[in-house]
């Protein structure tokens, strides 16, 4: 496997490259003050909303929202996966990408993936010469040119045909080996792996072939055989079809998860060129993450059976963690003995997307299927149940507004308050219950605003945040998002030159990202000694709102350390005036 990319080197990457260039190659834009304004490319627009700002080397859309670094452009744009944007950029720069460990391994990935692209080059020739093949193809009720996008292919029969074409020498032999494309068994003999099979390749996000899936023409077992897992193939990550998926659609409006290769060849064949199919694997929260990259909208397609039911609720747990709002999960039941591949071939394409749109929200799912394992919804033990069933799944679910809203539909279903349900299912330890009492919560709206809004300066100006001392005792203050700031202000300091986008990337895999994301995209009507300065107060008040006590004690220390500037000895003074009356008024 390919090493880890190090740190230091994104961030100088982003350092280095200008997002202004990288985007005007890519579209129009037009110089508007000191930023660029451009028509969004995610969203129709007539009236460009779209500015991309060299100081912060970051974009945003007014319109619909979208926002980012370089990088994150690159993503979003070219529908690249993070690795592959970094190489892009890093490519554009002529820098090579250096990586942690496993130089190595990377080289001699070239040959592998060098190999593989030539079998199934191979097994594409020998396609159109077969007639075998070809006919199975039409009997399946695909044409060439889904043959062609797909590149679908035929092994031969024989022991080896691959291995002589390809493993001509014993490096080649090896390489054929670790591929998973010929076996070597005890005694040193070796022979194709793919015999008398049609040949599916599966392709990775860049379009690199990476391993196959084979199908038996007649009966025989197995049906599908599948490349092993080798160091360029994990089969818990790849998404047969997302490739071509990719390359036949501009704009991809949503994601069908269906579960075998066949029907991603037949539902594109007829014109649904949005499938794609985990390679024999539930789906973990990896392939999720991977989809929603792509597009906001995954719907998976399941068998109308028992077996489906229950894959249709291992997908339904496997995606908790990655909900949020704007993205959304649906899932479509077949009638039963239907899969998408028979079902599109006979129903076709239209009435099979209007079934599509008709497929289940999770939420509704998630609900009837709870439901379903609690005797009576009447009955104080009944809901009792409901809620500890609801509990490990809506814990899953990060914290937020989707989550909200789901727990809001369930209580709604339940016939209960919110509140109520929210209190048998989350753990009421946590800090946010505690600003449950209301003449607080004014204060503590005010505080939380100061740290947004000190949030909001940092990231704008991380040169600002960098030049500041800060106290110890802000790490004290017991206010949300409070370690958020205290750690992006240490970013800030340990990298003085850092920009927008830096920070930014070095918080891209961060629950904190999107927040963060959305607080770099506002536009800040002051300049770096304006911010300096706000920045500074904001953070003295937050330290000071948290408690004259630790404000004291600071400003105690540092009368002893560096000295005190006048306003700050008379603070001192009134807070030690206070703290006394205080005291008096205990004893
Ligand atoms: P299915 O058995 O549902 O087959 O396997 P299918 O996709 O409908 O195939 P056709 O229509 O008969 O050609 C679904 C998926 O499960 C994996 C494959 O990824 C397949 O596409 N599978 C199935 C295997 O890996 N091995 C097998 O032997 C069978
Ligand atoms: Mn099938």
């Amino acid at each position: 496997m390919a090493g880890r990319i190090p740190q230091h080197f994104i961030d100088d990457l982003i350092a280095r490259a200008d997002i202004v260039e990288v985007i005007s190659s890519r579209m129009p834009l037009k110089k508007a003050g000191r930023e660029f304004k451009g028509l969004c490319p995610f969203h129709g627009e007539k009236t460009p909303s779209f500015t991309v700002s060299p100081g912060k080397q970051f974009f945003h859309c007014f319109g619909c929202g979208a926002h980012g670094t370089a990088l994150g452009f690159l993503m979003e744009y070219e529908h690249m996966e993070f690795v592959d944007a970094i190489e892009a950029l890093a490519g554009s720069l002529g820098i090579e990408v250096p990586r942690e460990e496993g130089g190595k391994d990377e080289r001699s990935n070239a040959d592998l993936y060098m190999l593989l692209e030539r079998a199934a080059d191979f097994y594409w020739e020998q396609m159109k010469t077969s007639e075998r093949a070809k006919e199975y193809l039409q009997q399946r009720g695909l044409d060439g040119r889904t043959a062609r996008d797909f590149k679908i292919g035929y092994a031969p029969q024989g022991w080896d045909t691959l291995l002589n074409l390809l493993g001509k020498s014993s490096v080649e032999r090896d390489g054929l080996l670790e591929s998973g494309m010929i076996i070597r068994k005890d005694d040193g003999r070796e022979y194709d792996r793919f015999r008398d099979r049609i040949m599916f390749p599966i392709r990775d996000s860049r379009g690199r072939v990476i391993a196959f899936g084979g199908r038996v023409l007649d009966q025989g077992e197995p049906k599908y055989l599948n490349s092993p897992e080798t160091p360029v193939f994990h089969k818990g990550q790849e998404l047969y079809g997302l490739y071509e998926a990719r390359q036949a659609l501009r704009d991809i409006p949503r994601l069908l998860v269906v579960e075998g290769y066949m029907d991603v060849a037949s539902l594109a064949q007829q014109g649904i060129r949005y499938a794609v199919a985990t390679l024999g694997t539930a789906t973990t929260p990896d392939h999720l993450r991977r989809l929603f990259r792509v597009c906001n909208e995954v719907v998976f397609c399941f068998d109308g059976d028992k077996a489906g039911m229950r894959a249709a609720w291992r997908a339904l747990e496997n995606s908790l963690s990655v909900l949020r709002e704007g993205r959304q999960i649906r899932f479509m039941f077949l009638p039963e003995g239907e899969d998408p591949d028979t079902l599109v071939q006979s129903i076709g394409a239209g009435a099979f997307e209007e079934r599509l749109g008709e497929a289940m929200p999770l939420s509704r799912f998630l609900i009837q299927e709870l439901e379903s394992q609690v005797d009576s919804m009447d009955s104080v033990d009944g809901r009792a149940h409901l809620a500890e069933l609801a509990r490990p799944l809506l814990n899953r679910i990060p914290m937020g507004i989707y989550r909200e809203l789901l727990l809001d539909e369930l209580a709604n279903h339940v016939g209960m308050a919110p509140e109520r349900l929210s209190g048998l299912i989350f753990d009421q330890s946590r800090p946010q219950a505690k600003s449950a009492a209301p003449t607080n919560q004014a204060a503590s709206l005010g505080r939380s605003n100061l740290v947004r809004r000190a949030l909001e300066l940092a990231l704008h100006y991380p040169g600002a945040a960098a030049a500041l001392e800060v106290q110890p005792q802000l790490q004290l203050v017991e206010k949300k998002g409070i370690s958020l700031l205290s750690s992006l202000l240490e970013d800030c300091r340990n990298n003085p030159n850092i920009s927008t986008a830096g920070l930014l990337e070095r918080w891209r895999e961060e629950p904190e990202a999107p927040h963060l994301g959305k607080l770099a995209s506002g536009e800040l009507l002051i300049d770096l000694e304006a911010a300096k300065m706000e920045l500074k107060d904001s953070l003295n008040k937050l330290v000071r709102e948290s408690g004259p006590d630790q404000r004291t004690d600071w400003l105690l220390k540092k009368a002893s350390d560096t000295g005190l500037d006048p306003a700050e000895k008379q603070e001192l003074r009134e807070l030690l005036a206070l703290r006394s009356t205080r005291n008096q008024a205990d004893d």
